[in-house]
C-alpha cells in the first residue's frame, strides 16, 4: 500500500524547548521546516520545569561559566563530555538573554537584572559555597519558556502538525536518514515525511518508573525510534530520582523551594542534609540528596503512618515569599494533598525525573553511531531524548532548560549546513512505510495481552529493580524479568480498532517505545560494576574510572553493548581531571 508523501527540507519530531528552538532556527534561515508534535508545543514537557535555567550571570552575586563547566563536571560525575560541557556553560548568558529577547518574562531584581536562585550543585570558586545561577520564572520558567518560543515560531511562520505522533525512522541503503513515517491521529492515516534532515527532539521516557514526575507523554518514542532503526542509545542506565516529588501523587515540587531556603526534615525533625552534605547541604546534586532521603527512609526515619516519604519545609519563608516566587508548588500542594505548605510542610519522596542517557550526538547535534562515532547523515537530536553528552552521570537542576536551548539551536545550525549542501532530497527507499503499517496491524491481532496490563508490569519491574540503590541480584532478577515482559509485550493488541483518534493505538504505539527504553536501561544497569552518579550500587559503593569511566552504547539487535571514551577535551580550556565528589 502506498502512503501519502510529504515533503520538507527538514522535520522536527518533538514541540517542547528542543524542537522549538531547532525549527526556529531553521525557520528564520528560510529551511522549510515542520514540527511533528503529540500535544500541541504549549503543552509539551518542558512546561513542567519549574525552577529555572542556568547561566552564569553572577545578577547577585560573583559566578562565570568556569565554575558552571566545573560544576557540571561534578555533578556528572566525570562522565560528561567535556567539550560539549563547555560548550553549553560558556554559551548560557546568551542563550538566556535571547529568550529574554524573544519575550520570556523573567522575574526581576530591584536594579531590572534576571532574579537568578541557588540550585543543587550550583557553586561559586569550583565548588566552594551555593550560589544563585538558577534565571527563574517564579516556580514556571519552562512554562514561559515554550510560549515564548512557540511565539517566535509562529512569527517566523514554522509549519505545526499539531497531534501527529512519529512512528519509524526512514533510512537509505547506505544508512543515511531520509525521513520519517508518521500517523496523523485525528485521521488514523499515516503518512511519510520525505526530508533532507530529521532533528529529533522528542523529550524523555520517564514513564519506564511506577512513580515519575514525567507527563504521561514521556514514552521514549525518540530512542525506541532510534533503536529499532539499528541506532545505538548511550547511558541509558543513568536516570535521575528527584528528590521532591510530591509523596503519592510524584508531581515535582521544584528544588527552587529549597533554593528559597525550604530544607529536608525526616521524622525526628532533623535537618538530615547535613550530615550527608555538610557544605551544600540541602542543595547537594539531586543524586546526593535523593540518596539520603532513601536512607533516611530505609532506616526507619520517615515521615507519616508508613514512615515512607520526609517533609520539606518552606513555612519559614512566609506567604508572600512563597506566593511570588513558588506560587506554582503552593496550588500543587493544595490539590493534590490539601496541604498548604504556608502552615504545613509537603510529604515528598525520590521519583524518576530525568534520563540522562539518549541518541548518542556531539555538541553540533549531529547523531553518531558506534564506538568510532560515525556521523549518521541526515540525523540530528537534541534535548533529553539526545545524549550530548552534558549530563554524564548525573545533571544539574536547571541544565536541561539550557540543554534545550543551547544544543537546539546549535542542531538547528547543523541542519542548515546540511539542508544547504544538499540541493535534492534523497531517494526514499521502495518499501518505505511497509514497516511502521505491518507494526500497526500486528495490534489489531485477535489475541494478545492488553497494553495496559504489560506496561504496568514494565514500571512496576523498573521501579522494583532499578531505582535509586541498586544491586546485582536485584539488576539480574531485572534482566530477566524484562526480558519476559519485552516478550510478551511484541503481542499486545488493541480493541478499538477505529481509525478516527483512536488514543489506544497511540498509547499501544507509544508503550512499544517506552518497553525499549526500560529493557535497554536494565540490561546496561546490570552490568556496570561500579557507583557513578545517579547509578548507585549498593554492592559497588565506589567509583571505578579505570574500569568505568566510558560510555556505555546499547543496541537491540542481540541486545547487545559496547563502550566508548569519554571525551577529555573541552574546547579551549584544560580538563578537569576527576576528584572525589562531595558537597
Ligand atoms: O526542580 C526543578 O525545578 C526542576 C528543574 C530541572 O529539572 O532542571
Amino acid at each position: 500500500m502506498s502512503l501519502p508523501i510529504l515533503k520538507f527540507d527538514a522535520v522536527v519530531v518533538g514541540g517542547g524547548g528542543a524542537g522549538l528552538r531547532a525549527a526556529l532556527q531553521l525557520s528564520e534561515a528560510g529551511v522549510k521546516t515542520v514540527v511533528l508534535s503529540k500535544v500541541f508545543p504549549t503543552r509539551s514537557h518542558t512546561a513542567a520545569a519549574q525552577g529555572g535555567i542556568s547561566a552564569s550571570f553572577g545578577n547577585s552575586e560573583e559566578d562565570n561559566w568556569h565554575w558552571h563547566m566545573y560544576d557540571t563536571v561534578k555533578g556528572a560525575d566525570w562522565l560528561g563530555d567535556q567539550d560539549a560541557i563547555e560548550f553549553m556553560c560558556k554559551q548560557a548568558t546568551d542563550a538566556v538573554a535571547e529568550l529574554e529577547h524573544y519575550g520570556m518574562p523573567f522575574d526581576r531584581l530591584e536594579n531590572g537584572k534576571i532574579y537568578q536562585r541557588p540550585f543543587g550543585g550550583h557553586m561559586a570558586e569550583f565548588g566552594k559555597k551555593p550560589v544563585r545561577r538558577a534565571c527563574a520564572v517564579a516556580d514556571r520558567t519552562g512554562h514561559a519558556m515554550l510560549h515564548a518560543l512557540y511565539q517566535r515560531n509562529v512569527k517566523a511562520q514554522t509549519h505545526f502538525f499539531v497531534e501527529w505522533m512519529a512512528l519509524d525512522i526512514i533510512r537509505n541503503a547506505n544508512g543515511d536518514v531520509v525521513g520519517v513515517t508518521a500517523l496523523e491521529m485525528e485521521t488514523g492515516q499515516v503518512y511519510i515525511i520525505h526530508a533532507k534532515a530529521v532533528l529529533f527532539a522528542t523529550g524523555g521516557s520517564g514513564r519506564i518508573y511506577q512513580a515519575s514526575t514525567n507527563a504521561f507523554i514521556n514514552t521514549g518514542d525518540g530512542v525506541g525510534m532510534a533503536l529499532r532503526a539499528g541506532l545505538p542509545v548511550e547511558d541509558i542506565e543513568f536516570w535521575q530520582f528527584h528528590p521532591t516529588g510530591l509523596a503519592g501523587a510524584g508531581v515535582l515540587i521544584t528544588e527552587g523551594v529549597r533554593g528559597e531556603g525550604g530544607y529536608l526534615l525526616n521524622a525526628n525533625g532533623e535537618r538530615f542534609m547535613e550530615r550527608y552534605a555538610p557544605t551544600a547541604k540541602d542543595l547537594a546534586s539531586r543524586d546526593v540528596v535523593s540518596r539520603a532521603m532513601q536512607v533516611e527512609i530505609n532506616e526507619g526515619r520517615g515521615c507519616g503512618t508508613n514512615k515512607d516519604h520526609v517533609l520539606l519545609k518552606l513555612d519559614h519563608l512566609g506567604a508572600e515569599v512563597i506566593d511570588q516566587r513558588l506560587p506554582g508548588i503552593r496550588e500543587i500542594s493544595i490539590q493534590f494533598l490539601g496541604i498548604d505548605p504556608v502552615k504545613q510542610p509537603i510529604p515528598v519522596v525520590p521519583t524518576c525525573h530525568y534520563m540522562m542517557g539518549g541518541i548518542p550526538t556531539n555538541y553540533k547535534g549531529e547523531v553518531l553511531d558506534g564506538v568510532d562515532e560515525k556521523v549518521v547523515s541526515g540525523f540530528y537530536a537534541a534535548g533529553e531524548c539526545a545524549c550530548a553528552s552534558v549530563h554524564g552521570a548525573n545533571r544539574l537542576g536547571t541544565n536541561s532548560l539550557l540543554d534545550l536551548v543551547v544544543f537546539g539551536k546549535s542542531a538547528g545550525n547543523s541542519v542548515i549546513d546540511f539542508v544547504k549542501a544538499t540541493p535534492e532530497h534523497k531517494e526514499l527507499p521502495e518499501n518505505a512505510g511497509a514497516y511502521s503499517l505491518e507494526r500497526i496491524a500486528k495490534l489489531e491481532s485477535t489475541t494478545g495481552e492488553k497494553v495496559a496490563d504489560v506496561r504496568r508490569d514494565m514500571q512496576i519491574c523498573m521501579q522494583q529493580h532499578a531505582s535509586v540503590f541498586r544491586t546485582q541480584k536485584a539488576l539480574d532478577e531485572g534482566v530477566v524479568k524484562m526480558r519476559e515482559i519485552y516478550e510478551r509485550a511484541k503481542n499486545v493488541v488493541i480493541e478499538d480498532k477505529s481509525k478516527v483518534f483512536n488514543t489506544a493505538r497511540v498509547e499501544a504505539l507509544e508503550f512499544l517505545n517506552t518497553v525499549e527504553v526500560a529493557l535497554a536501561t536494565m540490561i546496561a544497569a546490570s552490568v556496570r560494576t561500579e557507583s557513578r552518579g545517579a547509578h548507585a550500587r549498593e554492592d559497588y559503593p565506589d567509583r571505578n574510572d579505570e574500569k568505568w569511566m566510558k560510555h556505555t552504547l546499547y543496541y537491540r539487535d542481540g541486545q547487545r553493548l559496547e563502550y566508548k571514551e569519554v571525551h577529555t577535551k573541552p574546547l579551549t580550556v584544560d580538563y578537569i581531571p576527576p576528584a572525589k565528589r562531595v558537597y
